[in-house]
C-alpha cells in the first residue's frame, strides 16, 4: 500500500520522538512492502520562529490532502510564562484540531505489569486496568468566547455545547463500548453545569440504540478519584473537552509514564496521531525523552490505515523492550537507554533482525548514566 502522511514535528522533544516513529514506519514498508510517503510541515513554537504563525496555511493544506498526520509535542516555556502574549504555540494545535474536525481524542489507558513499580498506584489495583478515554475535542470551554475587561481585572470563557457536537462522538464511543466489554461512564458535572446536563440528556436518548452496553455516569471530581481507587471499573470513558484533557493526564500515572500513553484524533477528514504529553523542554536534544507514546501513536495510526497486524507487530516490538528492560530514563533513571536506540531496537524488531536472545552488551556502550 501507498500512504501519504503529514509529519509534524512541533516543539521540544517532538522531532526526537517522532524521528523514532519515522524509523518504525520505515521498518514497517520494509517488511509489509508498503510505501509511505513523508511531508514535513510546521506548527507551534517552531512555526512561530520560523514564519510568525503558530499554523501556517500550507499545514492545514497538507494535513487536509494527506492519509494521517503524524504529530509530536507542543509549547515552549518562553509562552507559559507570558500570560500577554498574542501568539501562542497551542493555538495552532487547537486550530488543526478544529480545521480538520478532529472532535474525538482517543486515549488507551493500559498498564504493564512490568512498571507496575513506578505508579504510585499499588500493583493490586493496577493489574487488568485497561480503559480508553473518549475526549471531544472541538468544543466545550476550549472554544467558547474568551473575554477580559478593559482594566484587565475580569476574565471569562464560555462552555458552549450543542446536540449534534454531544451526538457525533457519543455514537462513536458507544460503538467502540460494543467491540470492547460493554461499559460506557460518562463523566460529567451535572449537579451544576448546564452544559453537563445537556450531555446526560443526550446519553441517555442515544442509549437505548446500543442496549447491550450498560451506562453509568460519574462526576468528574469523583471520576478523578475512582480512576486512582479503582481503574478496573472503567472500559469507555465519555467526557467533554476540559474534563478529558485533566482526566486523561491523571490515568496516565497508572501506566507508570507519560512518555508511554497514545491518542489518535479521529472526525470528519484527516486523523492526527499524538502521544499525549507535552514537549518536556528540559528534555529536548538530550536523547533522553520516552519514543514509546510516539510509537504507540504510530500504532494506532496503522490500525487507523487498516493494517492491523502492523500495528499489533509494532506493540509487540514495545512490549518487547519493556519485559527486557529497554527503557528510557523516565521508566529507569540508572539503567537507560537513549530515545534513540529504543527506536532502532523497535525497528529492528519489525524487521525480525531480533532473534533469541540479544547481546545486551553491544546495545549496553550506549546507555550513559552521565546526563
Ligand atoms: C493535550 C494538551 C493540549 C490540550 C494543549 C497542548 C493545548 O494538553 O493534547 O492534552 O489541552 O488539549
Ligand atoms: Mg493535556
Amino acid at each position: 500500500m501507498k500512504k501519504n502522511i503529514t509529519v509534524i514535528l512541533g516543539d521540544g522533544i517532538g522531532p526526537e520522538v517522532t524521528r523514532q516513529s519515522l524509523k518504525v514506519l520505515d521498518a514497517v514498508a520494509e517488511q509489509f512492502n508498503h510505501e509511505f510517503n513523508y511531508t514535513y510541515c510546521l506548527m507551534g513554537a517552531d512555526a512561530i520562529d520560523k514564519t510568525g504563525n503558530p499554523l501556517p496555511d500550507e499545514t492545514i493544506e497538507s494535513c487536509l490532502h494527506t492519509d494521517a498526520v503524524l504529530f509530536g509535542a507542543i509549547g515552549h516555556p518562553k509562552y507559559d510564562n507570558d500570560p500577554t502574549a498574542k501568539v501562542r504555540p497551542e493555538q495552532g494545535l487547537l486550530k488543526l484540531r478544529k480545521s480538520l474536525q478532529l472532535y474525538a481524542n482517543i486515549r488507551p489507558i493500559i498498564t504493564y505489569p512490568s512498571l507496575h513499580h513506578l505508579s504510585p498506584v499499588k500493583s493490586k489495583n493496577l493489574e487488568g486496568v485497561d480503559f480508553i478515554i473518549f475526549r471531544e475535542l472541538t468544543g466545550g470551554i476550549y472554544f467558547g468566547r474568551k473575554e477580559m475587561n478593559e482594566e484587565k481585572t475580569q476574565a471569562s470563557d464560555d462552555c458552549v455545547y450543542t446536540k449534534p457536537e454531544i451526538e457525533r462522538i457519543a455514537h462513536l464511543a458507544f460503538r467502540y463500548a460494543q467491540q470492547r466489554r460493554k461499559k460506557l461512564t460518562l463523566v460529567d458535572k451535572a449537579n451544576v453545569l448546564e452544559t453537563s446536563r445537556l450531555w446526560r440528556k443526550v446519553v441517555q436518548e442515544i442509549a437505548p440504540q446500543y442496549d447491550d452496553v450498560t451506562v453509568d455516569y460519574l462526576f468528574v471530581d469523583n471520576a478523578a478519584m475512582q480512576i486512582i481507587l479503582n481503574p478496573k471499573q472503567f472500559d469507555v470513558v465519555l467526557t467533554e473537552n476540559m474534563f478529558g484533557d485533566i482526566i486523561s493526564d491523571e490515568a496516565s500515572v497508572l501506566s507508570g509514564s507519560l512518555g508511554l500513553l497514545p491518542s489518535a484524533s479521529v472526525g470528519t477528514g484527516t486523523a492526527l496521531f499524538e502521544p499525549i504529553h507535552g514537549s518536556y523542554p528540559q528534555a529536548a536534544g538530550k536523547d533522553i525523552a520516552n519514543p514509546l507514546g510516539s510509537i504507540l501513536s504510530t500504532a494506532m495510526m496503522l490500525d487507523y490505515l487498516n493494517m492491523r497486524e502492523e500495528a499489533s507487530l509494532v506493540r509487540q516490538a514495545v512490549d518487547w523492550t519493556l519485559q527486557n528492560g529497554f527503557v528510557t530514563k523516565d521508566i529507569d533513571s540508572i539503567n537507560f537507554y537513549f530515545t534513540s536506540t529504543i527506536g532502532e531496537l523497535i525497528a529492528d524488531f519489525v524487521n525480525n533482525k531480533i532473534t533469541g536472545e540479544v547481546n545486551k552488551k553491544n546495545i549496553e556502550l550506549r546507555k550513559s548514566t552521565i546526563i
